[in-house]
């Protein structure tokens, strides 16, 4: 995928700017789009925004824009283009966001955006080196988690704590998107499907605004959530096939034996082990293991329900391709009184952002 490799430029006169994209292509690619247009899913390198903010719609656009930049910590230069009608705060200036009359002729717009492209590289070479380390700690912390507790030496909790701290840190730096990318990127598909649900949850907890203590909660138990697959056989595990009724049994006693061990161990929150325990349980009661509904199941345990089944539909599995994220969209809507549907609503900024526009 095609990341921090390219400069947006969102204006409403593309004819009159197509000379400023020209320049620009020689140095990058230079994605033009009108305001209102769909956003690249890859974050850019720089944004350049040049709307007239008198024209009706525009004045949201770009506060709009300007506000998702400065979220994502995406460069941004403004041309403005109302100069007389329009105070600039000093305060919204900084080396990352730049403000430049339109009138400014265009070999100095062009000095700006290769000076501001210049520096944006260089920190963005940095974050995608802390991006892969910290998938590389994450993995091989999981790795470790599942190995330790198939020898039967039960679970590190501070190895469970340090690999929550790497997923939290690392959505909240660079975003889901980028998450899942670098953690695809190796195939060893439970520690993939662990770091996913967890990358989900964080991105779930940032999203409703939990407090760090639950958000450090929620992710450890979205991370912790099929620890019991690593009693699991691998032959039924990546069986590239439908199981036997018998697997099926074996398969799904992965959230007891998970819960068991975890308890066995002491020392781990009711809560969690509650989600290890219930993830696979429905609000209509036909789940398992113990057939819960309703208030009996909590609210940690629907929200990372709701981020495994997504992430496991998303997920290549040996016995089926990949659903798209619309297709994913429609079995759970198609899942009806087994959701929690004010959950799932909560979730849907996140589903988005896997396909569009997450730049963080
Ligand atoms: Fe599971
Ligand atoms: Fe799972």
């Amino acid at each position: 995928m095609r990341q921090d490799s390219f400069v947006l430029l969102v204006t409403d006169r593309p004819s009159q700017m197509r000379g400023l994209a020209g320049g620009v292509e020689r140095m990058v690619t230079c994605t033009c789009l009108t305001p209102g247009a769909a956003l690249p899913a890859e974050r850019p390198l720089l944004v350049i925004l040049d709307l007239d903010e008198r024209q009706p719609g525009n004045a949201a656009s770009l506060a709009s824009l300007d506000q998702r930049t400065r979220d994502g910590a995406v460069p941004c230069l403004t041309l403005l283009r109302d100069a007389g009608g329009r105070r600039v705060d000093p305060a919204t200036l900084s080396d990352s966001h730049r403000i430049l009359p339109a009138t400014t002729p265009r070999d100095t717009v062009l000095a700006k955006v290769l000076d501001m492209i210049g520096q944006a590289a260089r920190a963005c070479t940095e974050r995608t080196r802390r991006l892969e380390a910290r998938a590389v700690a994450a993995t091989g912390l999981v790795t470790e988690l599942f190995f330790t507790a198939a020898a039967g030496r039960g679970v590190r909790d501070a190895d469970a704590d340090r690999g929550t701290e790497t997923v939290l840190e690392a959505v909240s730096e660079t975003g889901i998107r980028a998450w899942l990318d670098v953690i695809w990127k190796h195939d060893a598909q439970v520690y993939q499907h662990t770091l996913s649900v967890s990358g989900y949850a964080a991105a779930f907890g940032d999203e409703i605004g939990l407090s760090r203590d639950d958000h450090l909660r929620l992710t450890k138990a979205a991370l912790l959530h099929d620890i019991g697959k690593s009693k699991i056989p691998a032959a039924i595990l990546n069986k590239p096939g439908p199981l036997t009724p018998d697997e099926t049994a074996l398969m799904r006693d992965h959230a007891r034996l998970g819960a068991d061990l975890l308890l066995a161990q002491g020392g781990f929150a009711p809560e969690i082990i509650a989600v290890v325990r219930h993830h696979h349980e429905k609000l209509d009661g036909s789940g398992y293991p113990d057939g819960l509904a309703g208030v009996q199941i909590s609210d940690l345990v629907r929200i990372v329900t709701i981020c495994d089944i997504f992430s496991a539909l998303t997920e290549r599995r040996a016995y089926r391709a990949p659903l798209s994220v619309t297709e994913a969209v429609t079995v759970m809507t198609g899942m009806r009184g087994q959701l929690d549907r004010t959950l799932m609503h909560a979730f849907a900024p996140i589903i988005a952002r896997t396909t569009a526009g997450d730049w963080r």
